[in-house]
């Protein structure tokens, strides 16, 4: 009885998985579900978590093990067969995905490739993050420790989150901040995560402005014609839109 209850779940959870990659994925529109089980990385390595994860429900040793380890090998995605995954994630492209033995997975969440729900050391017990529903991880995203990312939240591509996120917000950044909360920007001092200093474009223009200072005081010592004005020195990335810090 319990195998079957098992085996019914495993089922949905799959047919879920399948919606999940056609609903977001838009090259995936219009495909069968045999074409996706055998050629999107992402569902294969979710069909093997099912699996692994029924088997380890039902206190089966080593299987559950080499199955994850076998999806692996195949995708290059690495979920613990111990992790609790929701229904209906989605694994775009997915290759570097890691998934640790004490992460939690909401449902309708979306990953893309190389991202990690890791440890951040050798602690032991609840180490993994929690991810609340319907939260989307960009690529290269690294979200380590025990920590909460509420329902809802996007994490920007090659973030590190090492602490909460509160549901409904954009964190970006190494380590990520919010930048947007339900929509809006975070106000306050010290919360301009983005634009972010650059000391080379700070320095060159300190240099530039003495430069151009010497060179007044020798034309004005020898009488020569000025030289042409010193090239302004511009910030390696152009500052977009208003301040959040109002600085
Ligand atoms: C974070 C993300 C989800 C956008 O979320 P959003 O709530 O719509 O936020 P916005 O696009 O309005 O961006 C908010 C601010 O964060 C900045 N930002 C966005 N993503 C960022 C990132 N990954 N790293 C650093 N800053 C980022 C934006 O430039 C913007 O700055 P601004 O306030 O100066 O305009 C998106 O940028 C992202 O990283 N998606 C991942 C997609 C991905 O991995 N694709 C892989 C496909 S193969």
């Amino acid at each position: 009885m319990a195998g079957l209850y098992s085996l019914t779940r495993v089922a949905r959870e799959v047919r879920r998985d399948l919606d999940a990659a056609r609903e977001r994925d838009p090259s995936a529109a219009g495909v069968g579900p045999l074409e996706l089980l055998a050629t999107w990385p992402g569902v294969q390595a979710l069909l093997a978590h099912r699996i692994a994860s029924a088997l380890h429900g039902a206190g089966i040793p080593v299987l559950p093990r080499v199955i994850a380890y076998l999806a692996r090998v195949l995708t290059g995605i690495e979920i613990h067969h111990a992790a609790h995954v929701g229904e209906g994630l989605f694994i775009d492209h997915g290759a570097g995905v890691v998934v640790g033995e004490t992460a939690v997975i909401g449902d309708g969440v979306t990953l893309y490739q190389g991202v990690t729900l890791g440890g951040t050391g050798f602690e032991t017990g609840k180490r993994h993050p929690t991810v609340q529903d319907n939260v989307t991880i960009g690529s290269g995203a690294k979200l380590l420790g025990p920590i909460e990312i509420g329902h809802g939240a996007k994490i920007g591509a090659n973030s590190v989150v090492v602490r909460d996120v509160p549901p409904n917000s954009t964190v970006v950044g190494v380590p990520g901040h919010p930048v947007r909360i339900d929509g809006r920007r975070v106000e306050g001092p010290d919360t301009d995560w983005i634009h972010l200093p650059d000391p080379v474009a700070d320095a060159m223009r300190t240099l530039s402005t003495r430069v151009a200072e010497l060179e007044r005081m020798v034309t004005e010592l020898g009488g020569t014609a000025p030289p042409a004005e010193a090239e302004n020195v511009h910030a390696l990335r152009p500052v977009r839109g208003r301040n959040p810090a109002g600085g």
